[in-house]
């Protein structure tokens, strides 16, 4: 997950970088490229950027299809009017700005809507329809340029007639108005790639040698250990790492080496390969070469606090 995050967030690719990152997941098998997986993926996960969600979701493929239904799927709107449902549905996600998007979701919306609610509406496109209402009765009581405020009167003749042909109870619109023009809908903002505030609050942070995995130099890292991570840094100062090692799986002890003093490894004890990523030149995200990780501390004292730090 943190391997996801650190992808979308670095990625420089024409791509969105959410459809990048799953691509990711599902290419090194840590994610089914299933409707249900995805789709369960972009609900749970937190701190994931809910405008890309949003322009995925609202993608026209097949698949994406399949994920949006899923998604809404998650969503449960039983005994809830159609103004709750509506917050906890806005909420998971931005909708997008383009309007074959909107249309789709908010299609997906209704058609969960109704089947949580059995006999609320004669139909889908009734909830669809009064979806969209509640939607622009938000923006027309909230948004201070709209300067001609619809009334509770405006508001029930505009939605006559929506329940194929017949009228909607009064007390429906009526409970439905009130509780926009109390509270506006709130929309997510999407700062969920923002990785500063992953390095706000570090375990342990500090300089260490680290010798690369093709080329064996050694160069001097920030080394920031967080969230059972370790990222890597050119600068104390540089907000984007350059690399990243997910702790989980991964032994650590203490090594002679014959160049450097005061050594620790991180290494598999399987055997296998870390998996780990960093960037290249030009922010393109590759993996990580590493059969072991090997870095260099300033002092014995340095080296066994850092051991007992990522242990
Ligand atoms: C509802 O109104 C608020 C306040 O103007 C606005 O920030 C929000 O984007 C609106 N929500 C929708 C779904 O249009
Ligand atoms: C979230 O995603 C949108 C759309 O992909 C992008 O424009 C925006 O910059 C992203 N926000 C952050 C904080 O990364």
């Amino acid at each position: 997950i943190t391997l996801f995050k650190f992808i979308s967030y670095m990625s420089d690719f024409p791509f969105p970088p959410l459809l990048q990152g799953v691509q990711y997941l599902v290419e090194n098998g840590l994610l089914e490229w299933r409707a249900e997986s995805v789709a369960e993926f972009l609900y749970k996960e937190e701190g994931l950027n809910k405008t890309a969600i949003g322009n995925f979701l609202g993608e026209r493929e097949e698949m994406h299809l399949k994920i949006l239904k899923a998604f809404v799927g998650l969503h449960e709107f039983s005994d809830l009017n159609l103004v709750q449902a509506l917050r906890q549905f806005l909420w998971s996600f931005r909708l997008p700005g383009e309007a074959q998007k909107i249309d789709r979701m908010m299609e997906a919306f209704a058609a969960r809507y109704c089947g949580c609610n059995p006999g609320v509406f004669q139909s889908t496109d009734t909830c669809y329809i009064l979806s969209f209402a509640i939607i622009m009765l938000n923006t027309s009581l909230h948004n201070p340029n709209v300067k001609d405020k619809p009334t509770l009167q405006r508001f029930v003749s505009m939605n006559r007639g929506i329940n194929n042909g017949e009228d909607l109870p009064t007390e429906l619109l009526t409970k439905l108005y009130t509780s926009i023009r109390s509270e506006p809908f709130k929309i997510p903002e999407d700062d969920g790639n923002d990785l500063t505030l992953t390095f706000f609050n570090p375990d342990r942070e500090g300089w260490l040698l680290k010798i690369g995995g093709r080329v064996k130099t050694w160069k001097r890292r920030w080394f920031i250990l967080t969230d059972s991570c370790l990222y890597y840094f050119e600068y104390t100062t540089d907000k984007d790492p350059i690399g990243i090692i997910p702790l989980e799986n991964l032994c650590v002890r203490a090594l002679q080496d014959s160049s450097k003093p005061f050594c620790l490894e991180l290494y598999n004890p399987k055997g296998q390969k870390i998996k780990a990523c960093k960037t290249e030149n030009k922010g393109r995200v590759v993996q990580g070469k590493h059969q072991s990780y090997k870095l260099s501390a300033a002092s014995a004292e340095e080296r066994d606090d850092w051991i007992d730090a990522i242990r």
